[in-house]
Order: C-alpha cells, then structure tokens, then sequence
C-alpha cells in the first residue's frame, strides 16, 4: 500500500454494537455489513465471538458474505478466547485475529489482578497462538494512552515478536489530546516498528469530544489504520466517527494529503441505514451526516449559498451521498417521489416492493409529520418481507 493509504477498519458490528440501544441481529449485521463493504471499507470488526452464540454466528455469516473485505474477530488473551475467534473466522478469504490486553496499571490492578510480567506472558501466548491460525494478527494495548510509555513499549515488542503485524494503541476512556495522541504513535513507531513492516493502529473513543481530532493527529504521525464506526456509535460516548475522519482527509487534503479507499457517496446511505436497523437518528447537527448538516436557514445565509454554494458549503452535499432533490415526502406525496428517493438512496426497489412500501408510507405519514430517509428504509425493509 503506498505510504499515505489509510487503512479504516470499521468497528460499528463491534465497539459500536457494544453501545447501549445499538443490538443487531444476525440479519441486520449481516446487511449492515454488506453496506460497508459497498462503501469501502478495509477491514469489518465483525464482533467478539466467545461473547455470545450471536457474536460467533455473525463473525462466521459477515465472513461468509463479505469476500472482498478483510474480516477481524475480537478476543481476549485467553486459550479459549482465541480459538473461538479462529473458529469464527475459519471460512474467511481475509481473516484477521485481533487480541487484545489492557497495559495500564489501573487496569492491571482492578480489573485484570495481573502483575506486568503476567500481562506480558499473557499477551505473548495470545499472539502466537492467533499467528498458528492466521498471519495477520492485530493486537491491542487496551487503555494504551493512560499506560507507563516504557511498559506500554514492552509489551509491544513482544506482540510483534510474536507475530502481531498492526499494533493498536487505543484511547480506551477517551482521556488523550491531540498532541498527546501524535507524541505516543511517534514513541510506538521510534522504540517499537523501527525498520519492521508493522503498521500502527489508533482507536479513540470520544468521552471529551476528541475522537477524531485524536484520530487525525495519530495519523499526521504516522499512524496507517484508523478504527471508527458508522455515525460515531460505541461504547459512552462511541469512537470516532467514520464519516468525520474520512470527509476531513477528503476536505482538506491540502494539509492532510492521505487517501482511503471510501466511496464518500456512500456515506450517508450507510449512516442512514444504520440509523434504520438501531431505530434511532443522529442528533440533527451530526456533522456530515445529520439532517441539518447542509441545511441553512438564517436569509444572509440563504443567499449566498444560492449565488454559490462555497460561500457556505465545504464540500457538496451529493460527495456525501445525499440526495440532491429537495422534495420533502409527506402524506401527500406519490409513488414517483418515493421510488425517485429510493433510487437517490441506492435501493433498486421492483413494483410490487414499491407497492407495498408504498401503502407503509402513506400509513406512516397519516401519524408522522416528517419522514425521514432512514424511515423510508425500514418501510422497505418490513414491505419486502410483507411481499415475500
Ligand atoms: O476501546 C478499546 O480499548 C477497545 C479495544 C478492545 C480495542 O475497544
Ligand atoms: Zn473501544
């Protein structure tokens, strides 16, 4: 990959399942991850599978499905942890194992009741058993950024002794800064990669608002994969937001000059479908992907961007993928507009699925005042298994 390639491996099935009103099931992750692969992305965390039946049965119909994109199972560092995850991914084209072990005291004591040495035993055991089953292992110093930088280093040198080839260093409690993030990724790569092909990894949550500005300093030092989620979802406050960290290397990459392989077009259909499958929207000034995100209400406003777009607008609302017609769908709208929609959202919807999504909408509409994009996909998804 050349140099200035970003990796984005997507956590929504995962980290971001794991927040609260986010649960899948089968189905959903399975179509949701359809929709990633569609977008681009380079790596799906399908999910943790010693977690649950659930987990295991998504990682191994995600693994199924998706041939193109490189699938990774989450475990911890125990024997049986380790192979479920092997297990999971076993009829994966790409698979990739990626374990994990907290390095920071506060964990090693409260949580893990495990010295350093043990952790680093721990994490060497767990690596090499992950490489006897798949050459790309990822590993994570979980709380890396509140973890004693010589320890943290330790730990791992031995993971790629072991076989790790991409180390993540993630702001577990999304505690760090900026220049904090940069500092560390430059410690990793100066005391740990050195001349060895690993790539770096970052995984901000976003407990002080600093996901993705942590991300996109990671990156500016040299950090190569970056692990987001759909609409920022996630455990508290959720991770980075996908969306976000793409659409800024997108913007501005005058100072950020780093590709990915994102169809940014893509981008508001898979917010909206995921907002369909959990059953709730981003707050309305999400950036990128809110329903206000290229509204503009105040008249100056109004009037520049009529005259030029660039007056008020950074990037166009169809390199998001929204669509471009305005018309607002109501109780009186008809079936030319909903399948013009449908087609605008990339959903090729046959006559009867129309009809019947149809009925759902126009039933829809005598109680709700404003239909929204992700509304409209669920009413395709319960039409189509009406018509089925
Ligand atoms: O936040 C975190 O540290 C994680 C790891 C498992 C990567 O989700
Ligand atoms: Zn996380």
């Amino acid at each position: 990959m050349p140099q200035n390639r970003i990796s984005i491996f997507d956590t929504t099935l995962r980290d971001g399942e794991q927040s609260p009103g986010c649960s899948m099931d089968l189905r959903e992750k399975v179509r949701m991850a359809e929709k990633l692969e569609e977008l681009g992305v380079d790596i799906i965390e399908a999910g943790f599978p010693i977690a649950s039946e659930g987990d295991f049965a998504a990682v191994r119909a995600i693994a199924l499905q998706c041939r193109e994109v490189r699938v990774a199972a989450l475990c911890r560092t125990a024997e049986q942890d380790v192979s479920r995850a092997a297990e999971a991914l076993s009829r994966a084209v790409h698979p990739r194992i990626h374990t994990f072990c907290a390095t920071s005291d506060i964990h090693l004591e409260h949580k893990l009741k495990k010295t350093r040495a043990e952790v680093i035993e721990m994490t060497r055991m767990a690596v090499s058993r992950a490489y006897s089953y798949a050459e790309d292992v990822e590993f994570s110093a979980e709380d890396a950024t509140r973890s004693d930088i010589d320890y943290l280093c330790e730990v791992l040198d031995v993971a790629v002794d072991a076989g790790a080839s991409i180390l993540n260093v993630p702001d577990t409690v999304g505690y760090t800064t900026p220049p904090e993030m940069a500092c560390l990724v430059q410690q990793v790569r100066e005391r740990v990669v050195r001349d060895r092909d690993v790539l770096v990894s970052v995984h901000c949550h976003n407990d002080l608002g600093l996901a993705v500005a942590n991300t996109l300093a990671a990156i500016e030092a040299g950090a190569r994969q970056v692990e987001c989620t759909i609409n920022g979802i996630g455990e508290r406050a959720g991770n980075a937001s996908l969306e976000e960290i793409v659409m800024a290397l997108h913007v501005r990459a005058d100072r950020l000059p780093f590709t990915t392989g994102i169809d940014t077009t893509q981008l508001y259909p898979a917010s909206q479908l995921l907002s369909s499958i959990v059953g709730f929207d981003v707050q309305p000034n999400k950036a990128i992907v809110g329903r206000n995100a290229f509204a503009h209400e105040a008249g100056i406003h109004q009037h520049g961007v009529i005259n030029n777009p660039l007056c008020y607008e950074i990037m166009t609302p169809e390199s998001v993928g929204v669509p471009a017609n305005s018309l607002v769908l109501g109780k009186h709208s008809g079936r030319h507009a909903l399948s013009l929609r449908y087609m605008e959202l990339g959903y090729d919807v046959s006559a009867s699925e129309l009809d019947a999504a149809y009925r759902k909408f126009t039933d829809l509409a005598d109680k709700k005042k404003r239909i929204y994009d992700q509304d409209l996909i669920s009413l395709l998804s319960t039409a189509a298994c009406a018509a089925a």
